[in-house]
């Protein structure tokens, strides 16, 4: 388990990353592809997503995200899960930037398989975890600025979970910690994030009700993977 910030590319070349961003970016993600959007481009600016997306029919694209939490100039759509309806989403590509989620999810791209992990899809990503048997799983939580966050090392636990039944043998203890972590919490999981930095400022934006939607467990079972290895050019700023 780790942070994205104490990691480089390197660390994670060839390596089998599950990156979690409970709050919310890896939340929105597979609400979004749950609700039928075609594919998404994690990017991290506002100017990349603008030249990536210049070259694609608008009627196709969408722009998302969010900068200190809040919506970006620019962007169309800002990061809160229930945003991402079907009736916005469905068959459109989004091209989609947060502060620490998409670069948690840039960072992995030398990693040999990415996967995309939330509450709302916890078993199903931990299911592919176990059918894969990766010996050199990283957990990389995208954190919060900086720091760990209580809800990415919570949803952590939950995937570690179930793998720690299936496979007791392959958790080590920071895994155990982190099942016991959620396991414990599992049933007070609103007021805990409630008190979390995250779950704070987002009450105080008017986005408390995207912390209750974030904790819905395996509420979308889908498997989101990142397969796409961004290469690009980008004007100067
Ligand atoms: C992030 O990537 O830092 C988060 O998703 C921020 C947020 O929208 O709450």
């Amino acid at each position: 388990i780790a942070t994205h910030q104490h990691v480089t590319p390197d660390e994670l070349e060839g390596r089998y990353v599950v990156v979690i961003d409970t709050l919310r970016a890896t939340s929105t993600i597979v609400t979004a592809l749950a609700n039928g959007c075609k594919q998404v481009f994690p990017v991290t600016s506002v100017n990349e997503a603008q030249v990536l997306s210049s070259s694609w029919d608008p009627d196709k694209v969408l722009l998302g995200g969010e900068g200190q939490g809040r919506p970006l100039p620019g962007v169309f759509l800002g990061n809160s899960p229930r945003a991402y309806t079907t009736d916005v989403v469905a068959g459109k590509t989004l091209f989609l930037v947060t502060t620490n989620g998409t670069v948690a999810l840039h960072k992995a791209r030398k990693a040999a398989q990415v996967l995309v992990g939330s509450l709302l899809n916890g078993e199903t990503v931990a299911n592919r975890i176990i059918r894969d048997d990766p010996d050199d799983l990283v957990i990389l939580c995208a954190g919060t600025q900086g720091q760990f966050s209580l809800e990415d090392i919570i949803t952590a636990g939950k995937i570690l979970g179930h793998i720690w039944e299936n496979r007791p043998a392959v958790v080590n203890e920071l895994a155990i910690a982190a099942f016991q972590l959620f396991q414990f919490n599992q049933h007070q999981l609103a007021p805990l994030m409630a008190q979390t930095v995250h779950g704070r400022r987002l009450v105080e934006m008017g986005d408390g009700a995207d912390l209750a939607f974030c904790l819905q467990e395996d509420r979308f079972p889908v498997l989101a993977y990142q397969a796409v290895a961004r290469v690009c050019l980008l004007p100067p700023e």
